[in-house]
């Protein structure tokens, strides 16, 4: 008898192996469930004699188990096929994690056969086999087939077939779940990164792309929420106030007034009762009371400007000012609240005043809280063509000839040119050649005489290359010394040269240093 059994379910055997195999194959086939979950059920009816398959899967929102795919049921049927955890036999098998088997459903009074499939059929003709589909320990469905009533048949059998091939669907629901996450990751992570090319910051009054302005533009981002003091250097012309200014409409505090202070161009005895005000009859000619600066900018921002140049008195007042965020009027005895935001700018070389004893160590690590550097023109010659299209369109708005461009080799004489009075004296120098010149082009000729004297026009293609070439190598010397936070060994590692050569270019290409300095 159990011989026969044997021999009687090899065939069977095979039938299920390659069941299974081409259920696998079904799965592999879309990465879309719906699209995969139909073929392999019909392959459970076809090859296992397991009719009406279905497929049902707990929705995490609703708590509902519905249908997902099914064999043999219509669209209305499957639309019934709605249970709770719990509910009914498909409900019980989620809820506990355990397979069901019904022998007859007719004697099942758990069996709801909500979907009414089996209506014109004798009930007690029909098993129903049941189990879970389960992602590690969590049910995430149930699988279902029936089948006619066959006494010869073992259940065991159907349940251990069909958690074979839930526990394949468990696999291609995890690869998919996994697959789209990733999908939403990297969509999420592209428009991230589409958003940040888009709002790469770059404050609409100031021009230049160079990799130096970009990271000035960047610092600038980064501190104009906050209320934090920001002291900018540079050389003269390097455009520090616009930088200032750019910091201010970018800030919270852009309603509010911005008020700049040049702190070298008011006397001392002045100074004082500029900042903080005065009270009616504080000094002679004191007439009436009077508000000062800081408190002009209240809310807002104020600017002071060339702040190296302030005498050793005011540095104190300045310094109570940074401290205490409060002050007095001159003569006067109230103490009012200073809500400002400080901006300080500087074209002189802070380290070497207070080196000189005539800048105090305090106030400068109270103004240097965020420093931003801006590099002189020479180092960033790559700016040049923007720059110039800029100020060709500022001024020939301005006259009534209409100037359009400006002549290769004018261009590149500017490019020899090394700017002491960086963008300034370069606006200065393409406003004067707008005035000279005769047709829409700006010739070399019409350059100022500094800018000619210095070089001479271009007298060979050799000497373009070299002046080429200089600056090629004076902007890697740069851009490595910056990358290293200007420890010039390192720099020099990273260009493949000795630490003697980088310091011999560091000299020829008169690199300031100062950019690259850390204190602290
Ligand atoms: N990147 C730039 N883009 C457009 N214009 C600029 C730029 N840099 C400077 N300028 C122009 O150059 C002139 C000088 O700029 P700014 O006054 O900001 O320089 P500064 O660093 O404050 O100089 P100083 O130390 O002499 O006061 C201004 O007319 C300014 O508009
Ligand atoms: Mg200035």
């Amino acid at each position: 008898m159990k011989a026969k059994a044997n021999t009687s379910q090899r065939p069977r055997d095979v039938q299920e192996l390659s069941a299974l195999f081409e259920i696998s194959q079904t799965l592999d086939a879309s990465m879309d469930l719906r699209e995969v979950v139909g073929p392999m059920l019909s392959v459970m009816a076809g090859k296992l004699g397991m009719l009406r398959g279905t497929l049902t899967l707990l929705n995490r929102d609703t708590g509902e188990i519905s249908i997902e795919s099914a064999h043999g049921l219509s669209v209305s049927q499957r639309e019934r096929g709605r249970y709770r955890p719990g509910e009914g036999v498909t409900g019980m098998v989620v809820q506990t994690g355990q397979p069901a088997v019904v022998p007859r459903i007719s004697e099942e009074p758990l069996f709801l056969d909500r979907t009414g499939a089996r209506r014109k059929l004798l009930k007690k003709d029909i098993s129903f086999i049941c189990v879970p589909i389960k992602l590690g320990r969590e049910v995430i469905g149930a699988l279902s087939a029936d089948r006619l009533f066959d006494e010869k048949v073992s259940f065991e059998e159907d349940v251990r077939l069909l958690s074979i091939i839930a526990s394949m669907i468990a696999q291609a629901v995890r690869l998919r779940q996994s697959a789209e996450e990733e999908h939403r990751r990297l969509t999420a992570e592209n428009v991230r990164l589409q958003e940040a090319l888009q709002d790469r910051f770059r404050p609409s009054n100031i021009i230049g792309d160079s990799r130096a302005m970009q990271g000035v533009y960047d610092q600038i981002a980064q501190v104009s929420g906050s209320r934090a003091t920001v002291l900018i250097q540079g050389e003269s012309g390097t455009g520090k106030e616009l930088v200032a200014h750019a910091i201010h409409y970018n800030s919270p505090r852009s309603e509010k007034p911005f008020v700049r202070v040049n702190c070298a161009a008011l006397p001392e005895s002045v100074l004082e009762s500029e900042l903080f005000g005065h009270e009616k009859g504080a000094f002679t000619g004191a007439i009436a009371q009077r508000k000062g600066r800081f408190e002009l900018a209240a809310g807002g921002s104020i600017f002071l400007d060339e702040v190296g140049d302030f005498t050793a008195a005011t540095q104190i007042k300045l310094l109570r000012v940074l401290q205490e965020r409060e002050f007095e009027r001159v003569g006067g005895t109230k103490t009012i609240k200073a809500d400002v935001r400080v901006v300080a700018a500087t074209s002189r070389d802070l380290l070497q005043l207070i080196a000189e004893d005539s800048f105090r160590q305090d106030l400068y690590y109270r103004l240097n809280v965020f420093p931003i550097y801006l590099p002189p023109l020479r180092e960033r010659k790559t700016d040049m063509p923007l720059l110039v299209d800029h100020f060709i369109r500022k001024y020939s708005a301005d006259g009534d000839k209409r100037v359009t461009r400006i002549s290769s080799p004018a261009l590149e004489m500017l490019m020899r040119y090394e700017w002491p009075g960086n963008v300034r004296e370069l606006e200065n120098c393409i406003e004067r050649a707008l005035l000279v010149a005769t047709d829409e082009v700006i010739q070399a000729h019409q350059l100022p005489p500094s800018v000619l004297a210095s070089h001479g026009p271009a007298s060979s293609d050799a000497e373009g290359l070299q002046a080429a070439l200089d600056n090629l190598e004076r902007e890697m010397i740069i851009n490595s010394l910056r990358a290293a936070r200007g420890n010039r060994a390192a720099a020099a590692r990273t260009l493949g040269i000795s630490e003697r050569l980088m310091g011999l270019r560091v000299r020829k290409h008169n690199i300031s240093a100062r950019q690259f300095r850390t204190v602290r």
